[in-house]
Protein backbone atom coordinates (compact mmCIF):
# COMPACT_ATOMS: atom_id res chain seq x y z
CA UNK A 1 0.00 0.00 0.00
CA UNK A 2 1.06 3.54 -0.77
CA UNK A 3 2.04 5.28 2.59
CA UNK A 4 3.26 8.90 1.66
CA UNK A 5 1.44 11.91 -0.26
CA UNK A 6 3.81 12.03 -2.78
CA UNK A 7 1.41 10.58 -5.97
CA UNK A 8 1.06 12.15 -8.69
CA UNK A 9 -2.91 13.10 -7.87
CA UNK A 10 -3.85 16.55 -6.75
CA UNK A 11 -5.02 17.07 -3.37
CA UNK A 12 -8.91 16.67 -3.18
CA UNK A 13 -10.87 19.76 -3.53
CA UNK A 14 -8.64 20.84 -6.58
CA UNK A 15 -9.38 20.69 -10.32
CA UNK A 16 -7.35 18.84 -12.70
CA UNK A 17 -6.53 20.60 -15.59
CA UNK A 18 -8.51 18.28 -17.51
CA UNK A 19 -11.16 17.07 -16.00
CA UNK A 20 -11.95 13.17 -16.15
CA UNK A 21 -15.45 12.16 -16.90
CA UNK A 22 -16.12 10.67 -13.41
CA UNK A 23 -15.03 13.55 -11.50
CA UNK A 24 -17.37 15.46 -9.19
CA UNK A 25 -18.32 17.74 -6.81
CA UNK A 26 -19.80 17.79 -3.37
CA UNK A 27 -19.96 20.91 -1.50
CA UNK A 28 -16.39 22.73 -1.69
CA UNK A 29 -15.12 19.08 -2.65
CA UNK A 30 -13.67 17.52 -5.70
CA UNK A 31 -13.54 14.22 -5.66
CA UNK A 32 -12.25 11.95 -8.47
CA UNK A 33 -15.33 9.66 -9.23
CA UNK A 34 -18.42 9.50 -7.25
CA UNK A 35 -18.67 6.42 -5.80
CA UNK A 36 -18.41 6.64 -2.11
CA UNK A 37 -17.84 3.68 0.28
CA UNK A 38 -20.46 4.27 2.85
CA UNK A 39 -20.14 3.19 6.40
CA UNK A 40 -20.51 -0.34 7.99
CA UNK A 41 -18.76 -2.62 9.76
CA UNK A 42 -16.60 -3.60 6.26
CA UNK A 43 -14.93 0.15 7.31
CA UNK A 44 -13.74 -0.82 11.24
CA UNK A 45 -10.81 -2.03 10.51
CA UNK A 46 -7.50 -0.65 8.65
CA UNK A 47 -7.81 -3.85 6.34
CA UNK A 48 -11.61 -2.85 5.30
CA UNK A 49 -11.18 1.07 4.55
CA UNK A 50 -7.71 0.11 2.62
CA UNK A 51 -9.90 -2.37 0.67
CA UNK A 52 -12.02 0.85 -0.11
CA UNK A 53 -9.48 3.21 -1.46
CA UNK A 54 -7.18 0.43 -3.02
CA UNK A 55 -10.79 -0.01 -5.09
CA UNK A 56 -10.74 3.03 -6.72
CA UNK A 57 -13.87 4.91 -4.33
CA UNK A 58 -13.85 8.86 -4.70
CA UNK A 59 -14.17 8.58 -0.77
CA UNK A 60 -14.45 6.54 2.14
CA UNK A 61 -16.66 7.02 5.11
CA UNK A 62 -15.15 5.25 7.99
CA UNK A 63 -17.25 3.36 10.39
CA UNK A 64 -19.18 5.98 12.98
CA UNK A 65 -18.40 6.80 16.47
CA UNK A 66 -19.77 8.75 19.52
CA UNK A 67 -19.38 8.40 23.04
CA UNK A 68 -21.99 6.23 23.74
CA UNK A 69 -20.88 3.10 25.65
CA UNK A 70 -24.60 1.57 24.73
CA UNK A 71 -23.82 2.57 21.17
CA UNK A 72 -20.32 0.74 20.92
CA UNK A 73 -21.75 -2.11 23.27
CA UNK A 74 -24.50 -2.73 20.95
CA UNK A 75 -21.75 -3.83 18.34
CA UNK A 76 -21.55 -7.06 20.71
CA UNK A 77 -25.63 -8.20 20.17
CA UNK A 78 -25.49 -6.98 16.37
CA UNK A 79 -26.95 -9.81 14.02
CA UNK A 80 -27.26 -9.83 10.27
CA UNK A 81 -29.38 -11.51 7.74
CA UNK A 82 -29.56 -11.94 4.02
CA UNK A 83 -33.16 -12.55 2.63
CA UNK A 84 -34.18 -13.78 -0.80
CA UNK A 85 -37.35 -12.66 -2.53
CA UNK A 86 -39.82 -15.27 -0.50
CA UNK A 87 -37.94 -13.55 3.26
CA UNK A 88 -35.90 -17.14 3.38
CA UNK A 89 -32.21 -16.12 4.74
CA UNK A 90 -29.80 -17.24 2.58
CA UNK A 91 -25.74 -17.45 3.01
CA UNK A 92 -24.00 -14.20 3.43
CA UNK A 93 -21.63 -13.96 0.71
CA UNK A 94 -21.01 -12.82 -2.41
CA UNK A 95 -23.19 -15.60 -4.18
CA UNK A 96 -26.24 -14.07 -2.60
CA UNK A 97 -29.01 -13.18 -5.05
CA UNK A 98 -28.41 -9.34 -6.39
CA UNK A 99 -32.57 -8.72 -4.80
CA UNK A 100 -31.42 -9.24 -1.92
CA UNK A 101 -32.68 -7.42 1.06
CA UNK A 102 -30.20 -7.15 4.26
CA UNK A 103 -31.59 -7.03 7.45
CA UNK A 104 -29.29 -6.19 10.58
CA UNK A 105 -29.32 -4.34 14.53
CA UNK A 106 -25.64 -2.43 13.73
CA UNK A 107 -23.81 -0.79 16.39
CA UNK A 108 -21.13 1.59 16.41
CA UNK A 109 -17.28 1.65 16.12
CA UNK A 110 -16.27 -0.95 19.07
CA UNK A 111 -13.26 1.41 20.50
CA UNK A 112 -12.43 4.32 22.14
CA UNK A 113 -12.19 7.89 20.73
CA UNK A 114 -8.72 8.52 20.24
CA UNK A 115 -8.60 4.76 18.99
CA UNK A 116 -10.87 5.49 16.50
CA UNK A 117 -9.15 9.17 15.53
CA UNK A 118 -5.56 8.12 14.94
CA UNK A 119 -6.74 5.19 12.97
CA UNK A 120 -9.02 7.19 10.70
CA UNK A 121 -5.85 9.79 10.81
CA UNK A 122 -3.39 6.94 9.37
CA UNK A 123 -5.94 5.85 6.78
CA UNK A 124 -6.29 9.79 5.62
CA UNK A 125 -2.27 9.60 4.52
CA UNK A 126 -3.25 6.33 2.80
CA UNK A 127 -5.98 7.97 0.75
CA UNK A 128 -4.82 11.10 0.34
CA UNK A 129 -2.14 8.73 -1.71
CA UNK A 130 -4.93 7.74 -3.82
CA UNK A 131 -6.48 10.78 -4.33
CA UNK A 132 -9.63 9.64 -2.18
CA UNK A 133 -11.63 11.91 0.39
CA UNK A 134 -11.69 9.99 3.76
CA UNK A 135 -14.71 10.93 5.63
CA UNK A 136 -14.94 10.83 9.65
CA UNK A 137 -18.02 10.01 10.68
CA UNK A 138 -19.97 10.75 14.14
CA UNK A 139 -22.95 9.30 14.93
CA UNK A 140 -25.05 12.35 17.36
CA UNK A 141 -25.43 11.29 21.10
CA UNK A 142 -25.05 14.06 23.09
CA UNK A 143 -24.40 17.41 20.94
CA UNK A 144 -21.17 18.88 23.42
CA UNK A 145 -19.55 15.74 22.79
CA UNK A 146 -20.46 15.72 19.22
CA UNK A 147 -18.97 18.78 18.58
CA UNK A 148 -16.21 18.43 20.80
CA UNK A 149 -15.20 15.06 18.79
CA UNK A 150 -15.35 17.48 15.37
CA UNK A 151 -13.11 19.68 16.71
CA UNK A 152 -10.61 17.27 17.33
CA UNK A 153 -11.53 15.48 14.37
CA UNK A 154 -10.80 18.58 12.26
CA UNK A 155 -7.38 19.31 14.59
CA UNK A 156 -6.14 16.20 13.53
CA UNK A 157 -5.74 17.06 10.43
CA UNK A 158 -8.83 15.31 8.68
CA UNK A 159 -10.58 16.88 5.89
CA UNK A 160 -14.34 16.16 6.09
CA UNK A 161 -17.06 15.26 8.09
CA UNK A 162 -19.98 13.66 8.08
CA UNK A 163 -22.67 14.11 10.95
CA UNK A 164 -25.78 11.35 11.27
CA UNK A 165 -28.27 12.68 12.57
CA UNK A 166 -30.80 9.83 11.10
CA UNK A 167 -29.39 6.21 11.92
CA UNK A 168 -33.04 3.83 11.73
CA UNK A 169 -32.52 2.62 15.32
CA UNK A 170 -33.19 5.12 17.83
CA UNK A 171 -36.43 4.08 18.62
CA UNK A 172 -35.03 0.51 19.40
CA UNK A 173 -31.45 1.51 20.97
CA UNK A 174 -30.87 2.32 24.44
CA UNK A 175 -32.31 5.59 24.62
CA UNK A 176 -29.88 8.54 23.55
CA UNK A 177 -27.74 5.56 21.90
CA UNK A 178 -27.75 7.17 18.61
CA UNK A 179 -30.51 9.68 17.06
CA UNK A 180 -33.10 9.60 14.28
CA UNK A 181 -33.82 13.42 13.53
CA UNK A 182 -37.32 14.18 12.45
CA UNK A 183 -38.16 17.91 12.82
CA UNK A 184 -36.32 20.19 10.53
CA UNK A 185 -36.17 23.15 13.48
CA UNK A 186 -34.13 20.75 15.43
CA UNK A 187 -32.41 19.37 12.47
CA UNK A 188 -31.47 23.22 11.78
CA UNK A 189 -30.51 23.60 15.70
CA UNK A 190 -27.80 20.62 15.63
CA UNK A 191 -26.48 21.52 12.24
CA UNK A 192 -26.08 25.33 13.03
CA UNK A 193 -24.13 23.76 16.45
CA UNK A 194 -22.19 21.40 14.32
CA UNK A 195 -21.08 24.15 11.77
CA UNK A 196 -19.95 26.66 14.69
CA UNK A 197 -17.34 24.00 16.02
CA UNK A 198 -15.81 22.77 12.58
CA UNK A 199 -15.06 24.64 9.11
CA UNK A 200 -14.46 21.32 8.03
CA UNK A 201 -16.36 20.23 4.88
CA UNK A 202 -19.95 19.10 6.65
CA UNK A 203 -22.24 16.42 5.36
CA UNK A 204 -25.08 15.56 7.14
CA UNK A 205 -27.20 12.30 6.73
CA UNK A 206 -30.52 12.49 7.71
CA UNK A 207 -33.00 9.70 7.76
CA UNK A 208 -35.69 8.21 5.36
CA UNK A 209 -38.10 7.57 8.20
CA UNK A 210 -39.69 10.82 7.32
CA UNK A 211 -42.36 12.08 4.61
CA UNK A 212 -40.27 15.46 5.46
CA UNK A 213 -36.46 14.83 3.87
CA UNK A 214 -36.56 17.61 1.80
CA UNK A 215 -37.33 19.88 4.28
CA UNK A 216 -35.01 18.41 6.98
CA UNK A 217 -32.43 18.56 4.05
CA UNK A 218 -33.46 22.38 3.83
CA UNK A 219 -32.69 23.27 7.33
CA UNK A 220 -29.69 21.19 7.54
CA UNK A 221 -28.16 23.78 4.00
CA UNK A 222 -29.47 26.66 5.81
CA UNK A 223 -27.36 25.96 8.98
CA UNK A 224 -24.72 25.44 6.92
CA UNK A 225 -23.78 21.98 5.60
CA UNK A 226 -21.60 21.61 2.97
CA UNK A 227 -23.91 18.60 1.54
CA UNK A 228 -26.57 16.26 2.66
CA UNK A 229 -26.85 12.23 2.52
CA UNK A 230 -30.27 11.03 2.19
CA UNK A 231 -31.55 9.08 2.95
CA UNK A 232 -30.91 6.74 5.92
CA UNK A 233 -32.69 3.13 6.03
CA UNK A 234 -35.81 2.16 7.22
CA UNK A 235 -37.17 -0.29 10.22
CA UNK A 236 -38.67 -3.53 9.29
CA UNK A 237 -39.73 -6.76 11.26
CA UNK A 238 -40.08 -9.89 9.34
CA UNK A 239 -41.76 -12.65 10.72
CA UNK A 240 -40.39 -16.35 10.81
CA UNK A 241 -43.12 -19.08 9.80
CA UNK A 242 -41.70 -21.91 11.86
CA UNK A 243 -40.79 -20.01 15.21
CA UNK A 244 -43.24 -17.63 14.78
CA UNK A 245 -40.73 -15.48 16.32
CA UNK A 246 -39.40 -11.94 14.14
CA UNK A 247 -35.94 -13.15 12.58
CA UNK A 248 -33.09 -11.90 14.56
CA UNK A 249 -35.83 -11.30 17.64
CA UNK A 250 -35.95 -7.49 16.74
CA UNK A 251 -37.49 -4.97 14.35
CA UNK A 252 -34.74 -4.17 12.12
CA UNK A 253 -32.61 -1.88 9.69
CA UNK A 254 -33.53 -3.21 6.35
CA UNK A 255 -32.14 -2.20 2.78
CA UNK A 256 -31.91 -3.35 -0.42
CA UNK A 257 -31.54 -2.67 -4.25
CA UNK A 258 -35.91 -2.03 -3.85
CA UNK A 259 -34.78 1.27 -2.18
CA UNK A 260 -33.20 3.12 -4.59
CA UNK A 261 -36.71 4.10 -5.82
CA UNK A 262 -37.48 5.65 -2.91
CA UNK A 263 -33.83 7.10 -2.61
CA UNK A 264 -34.23 8.97 -5.90
CA UNK A 265 -37.71 10.41 -4.87
CA UNK A 266 -36.16 11.62 -2.16
CA UNK A 267 -33.20 12.95 -4.15
CA UNK A 268 -35.56 14.76 -6.93
CA UNK A 269 -37.87 16.42 -4.62
CA UNK A 270 -34.74 17.97 -2.73
CA UNK A 271 -33.22 19.29 -5.69
CA UNK A 272 -36.45 20.33 -6.92
CA UNK A 273 -37.27 22.57 -3.57
CA UNK A 274 -33.45 23.54 -3.23
CA UNK A 275 -31.95 24.26 -6.79
CA UNK A 276 -28.84 22.49 -8.59
CA UNK A 277 -26.49 24.21 -6.00
CA UNK A 278 -27.62 22.25 -2.82
CA UNK A 279 -25.45 19.07 -3.28
CA UNK A 280 -26.97 15.71 -2.69
CA UNK A 281 -25.01 12.63 -1.57
CA UNK A 282 -27.80 9.67 -2.71
CA UNK A 283 -27.64 6.57 -0.63
CA UNK A 284 -29.83 3.59 -0.03
CA UNK A 285 -30.44 1.10 -2.53
CA UNK A 286 -27.25 1.19 -4.76
CA UNK A 287 -25.61 -1.76 -5.84
CA UNK A 288 -23.97 -1.59 -9.16
CA UNK A 289 -22.47 1.57 -11.78
CA UNK A 290 -25.81 1.83 -13.45
CA UNK A 291 -27.80 2.47 -9.91
CA UNK A 292 -25.40 4.93 -9.14
CA UNK A 293 -25.78 6.68 -12.21
CA UNK A 294 -29.54 6.71 -11.73
CA UNK A 295 -29.42 8.31 -8.17
CA UNK A 296 -27.12 10.76 -10.28
CA UNK A 297 -29.51 11.29 -12.64
CA UNK A 298 -32.15 11.99 -9.66
CA UNK A 299 -29.39 14.99 -8.74
CA UNK A 300 -27.12 12.77 -6.64
CA UNK A 301 -23.80 14.79 -6.71
CA UNK A 302 -22.07 11.14 -5.83
CA UNK A 303 -23.40 7.94 -3.78
CA UNK A 304 -22.97 6.18 -1.25
CA UNK A 305 -22.91 2.04 -1.12
CA UNK A 306 -22.73 0.38 1.96
CA UNK A 307 -24.34 -2.90 2.66
CA UNK A 308 -23.59 -4.40 -0.84
CA UNK A 309 -19.69 -3.91 -0.43
CA UNK A 310 -20.06 -5.61 3.38
CA UNK A 311 -21.96 -8.79 2.00
CA UNK A 312 -20.14 -9.06 -1.34
CA UNK A 313 -16.73 -7.35 -0.74
CA UNK A 314 -14.76 -4.30 -2.44
CA UNK A 315 -14.44 -5.52 -6.00
CA UNK A 316 -17.78 -4.18 -5.78
CA UNK A 317 -16.91 -0.49 -5.67
CA UNK A 318 -14.32 -1.14 -8.59
CA UNK A 319 -17.21 -2.87 -10.78
CA UNK A 320 -19.51 -0.60 -10.00
CA UNK A 321 -17.07 1.77 -11.35
CA UNK A 322 -15.71 1.02 -14.25
CA UNK A 323 -19.91 0.44 -15.38
CA UNK A 324 -20.45 3.61 -14.50
CA UNK A 325 -17.09 4.97 -16.80
CA UNK A 326 -18.39 2.55 -19.35
CA UNK A 327 -22.40 3.98 -18.80
CA UNK A 328 -20.77 7.76 -19.62
CA UNK A 329 -18.60 6.93 -21.91
CA UNK A 330 -21.30 5.49 -23.96
CA UNK A 331 -23.13 8.16 -24.11
CA UNK A 332 -20.46 10.71 -24.00
CA UNK A 333 -21.26 12.66 -20.59
CA UNK A 334 -19.76 13.75 -18.03
CA UNK A 335 -20.87 13.27 -13.94
CA UNK A 336 -21.96 16.71 -13.94
CA UNK A 337 -23.87 16.27 -16.97
CA UNK A 338 -25.81 13.76 -15.87
CA UNK A 339 -26.68 15.25 -12.92
CA UNK A 340 -30.44 15.85 -12.29
CA UNK A 341 -31.42 15.42 -15.73
CA UNK A 342 -34.03 12.64 -14.91
CA UNK A 343 -35.30 14.82 -11.70
CA UNK A 344 -35.66 18.07 -13.67
CA UNK A 345 -37.90 16.19 -15.61
CA UNK A 346 -39.92 15.14 -13.68
CA UNK A 347 -43.99 15.90 -14.13
CA UNK A 348 -46.97 16.07 -11.74
CA UNK A 349 -49.45 13.49 -12.46
CA UNK A 350 -51.67 16.41 -13.24
CA UNK A 351 -49.47 16.99 -16.06
CA UNK A 352 -49.82 13.64 -17.59
CA UNK A 353 -51.67 12.99 -21.56
CA UNK A 354 -54.89 11.15 -21.02
CA UNK A 355 -54.80 7.66 -22.23
CA UNK A 356 -57.86 5.71 -23.20
CA UNK A 357 -58.59 3.06 -21.04
CA UNK A 358 -54.73 2.31 -20.65
CA UNK A 359 -55.67 0.78 -17.24
CA UNK A 360 -57.19 -2.65 -19.03
CA UNK A 361 -54.20 -3.62 -20.50
CA UNK A 362 -52.46 -4.33 -16.69
CA UNK A 363 -55.28 -6.19 -15.35
CA UNK A 364 -55.84 -10.50 -15.91
CA UNK A 365 -57.99 -12.02 -18.82
CA UNK A 366 -60.62 -13.45 -15.79
CA UNK A 367 -61.22 -9.82 -14.63
CA UNK A 368 -62.27 -8.26 -18.56
CA UNK A 369 -65.92 -8.80 -19.70
C1 LIG B 1 -24.42 -3.22 9.12
C2 LIG B 1 -24.53 -1.75 8.83
C3 LIG B 1 -23.78 -0.86 9.57
C4 LIG B 1 -23.86 0.51 9.30
N1 LIG B 1 -23.10 1.39 10.03
C5 LIG B 1 -23.17 2.71 9.78
C6 LIG B 1 -22.38 3.65 10.49
O1 LIG B 1 -21.58 3.30 11.34
N2 LIG B 1 -22.53 4.96 10.20
C7 LIG B 1 -23.39 5.41 9.24
O2 LIG B 1 -23.48 6.62 9.02
N3 LIG B 1 -24.15 4.55 8.53
C8 LIG B 1 -24.05 3.23 8.78
N4 LIG B 1 -24.80 2.35 8.06
C9 LIG B 1 -25.70 2.87 7.01
C10 LIG B 1 -25.03 2.81 5.64
O3 LIG B 1 -23.93 3.70 5.59
C11 LIG B 1 -26.04 3.19 4.53
O4 LIG B 1 -26.58 4.47 4.81
C12 LIG B 1 -27.21 2.21 4.42
O5 LIG B 1 -26.79 0.88 4.61
C13 LIG B 1 -27.89 2.31 3.06
O6 LIG B 1 -27.00 2.16 1.99
P1 LIG B 1 -26.77 0.76 1.24
O7 LIG B 1 -28.05 0.39 0.56
O8 LIG B 1 -25.67 1.03 0.28
O9 LIG B 1 -26.40 -0.25 2.28
C14 LIG B 1 -24.72 0.97 8.29
C15 LIG B 1 -25.46 0.06 7.54
C16 LIG B 1 -25.36 -1.30 7.78
C17 LIG B 1 -26.14 -2.24 6.95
Amino acid sequence: MPDSESAAAPPVGECRATPSRLETRVGRVRLKNPVIAAAAEHLIEPAGIRAAIAAGAGAVVVKSTNESQAAKEQLGKAEYVALDSHWNPVPWGADAPPEVTLATRSGLYPGDFETWLAQAVAMDAEARAQDCLLVASLILSGLDRALEMARQVEAAGLRALEFNIGTPYASQAVKGAVSTELDPKRVGELVRAMRGATALPLWVKLTGQSERVPELAEAAFEAGADAVTMAGRLLGMVPDLETHQPVLGTSLGIGGFWNLPLTCHWLALTRARLGPEAHLIGINGARDGHDVARMILAGASAVGIASPVMLRGSGLLREALAQLEEYLAGKDLTVEALRGRAADSRRGFADMPPLQENWRRYITEETTP
